[in-house]
């Protein structure tokens, strides 16, 4: 039997729409909001008004790539949350509106369990090694870090996450400092690349158990800023590879320190990345060089999979769909991922 899910995503500020076929990609498009970069961070009521511009050709565009027509989908998935308020209304009440209208069911997804999902997009081209269960996730994005333990498709736990900032925040943030344009967890990882991550040392705040924190770092990485820029103007600019290896370093650390606790006290030696900061090269290599040395086996999200589209809504929808979870009209976005 055929099942053909269309995601929405419309949490943030990317509106994408997907076709997936049996868990099998067929197609994926996403309008990126360029109009916040000149704002340095997200601006939800642009952002919302962007959506409602992008939402039907971002659809079509989607269908026509994957060659079908609306009457050949199953069903419709969006995502429910988290994530900004009048965004996500741009999403839903489309993917409500379209369910109605072609009498197939409407199923709602966790944004940051569709992350975890993309593990899971198969292409018909070439085959996909996907996690076995239980596996452990580092789902890093720009609003959220947590440590999850995935007993199935549906099941996830979470074993940890950060008690302020997110490890993409940590990333933009530090970049902002920097003066490099937003987000700036990219232009990071490319500079990083250049530079030595040993040329300057941070202090990190240290969080007991499986949470981590990232505040600490931050604050530290702007009053060495301030104390150096202050004998000398150029210093940013004259050691930018160096400031950006050295501050990547320091959250990639953070962030595999936890990891390896979370292994060693789940017993899990299956382990993924997942969300836009799983994107990291040096996140990447540090992961894949770790788990050759501790014997985990790893596994990252194709890069296209890693910051926000709808192949991961849509896939999170199939694995809903198989067991029948289906939602209703009456079901509400809803902002903050504690709620859902
Ligand atoms: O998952 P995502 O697209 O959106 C959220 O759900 O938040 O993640 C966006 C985050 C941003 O903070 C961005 O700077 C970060 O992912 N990011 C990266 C890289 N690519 C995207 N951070 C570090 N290195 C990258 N290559
Ligand atoms: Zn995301």
């Amino acid at each position: 039997m055929m099942i053909r899910i269309l995601g929405i995503e419309s949490s943030c500020d990317d509106t994408s729409a997907a076709v997936i076929e049996n868990g099998y990609i067929l197609s994926n498009k996403t309008a990126n909001q360029q109009i916040h970069k000149q704002f340095g961070g997200v601006v939800p009521e642009l952002a919302s008004r962007a959506h409602q511009q992008n939402i039907i050709p971002v659809v079509d565009a989607a269908l026509k790539e994957a060659g079908i027509k609306p009457s050949d989908l199953q069903a419709v998935a969006y995502a429910r949350g988290p994530g900004l308020m009048g965004a996500l209304l741009v999403g839903s009440s489309f993917a409500k509106g379209l369910s109605m209208a072609l009498g197939i069911p409407i199923i709602e997804t966790n944004h940051l369990h569709a992350h975890i999902l993309s593990l899971f997009i198969k292409k018909y081209d070439s085959s996909t090694s996907v996690p076995s269960f239980p596996f452990l996730c580092l789902l890093v994005s720009g609003g959220h870090t947590q440590f999850v333990v995935m007993r199935s498709h549906l099941e996830m736990e979470i074993i940890g996450q950060t008690i302020d900032d997110a490890a993409g925040e940590a990333f933009d943030k530090c970049a902002k400092l920097m003066g490099l344009p937003y987000p700036g967890g990219p232009f990071i990882d490319k500079l990083a690349a250049s530079g030595n991550p040993k040329a300057f040392t941070f202090s990190k705040s240290g969080v007991k158990g499986l949470d981590v924190s990232f505040s600490g770092l931050k604050t530290s990485f702007l009053y060495f800023l301030q104390d150096r820029v202050k004998s000398d103007p150029k210093f940013i600019k004259n050691n930018l590879a160096d400031l950006c290896a050295s501050i990547q370093r320091a959250i990639i650390d953070t962030l595999i320190a936890k990891l390896v606790t979370a292994s060693v006290r789940t017993g899990i030696n299956e382990v993924c990345l997942a969300g836009g900061v799983s994107a990291n090269s040096g996140l990447r290599e540090a992961i894949s060089k770790k788990g050759a040395e501790i014997g985990w086996t790893v596994y990252f999200p194709e890069i296209i999979y890693t910051t926000d589209n709808a192949a991961m809504i849509a896939v999170a929808g199939y694995y809903k769909y198989l067991s029948g979870k289906f939602s209703d009209y009456e079901a509400v976005p809803v902002a903050r991922a504690g709620q859902l």
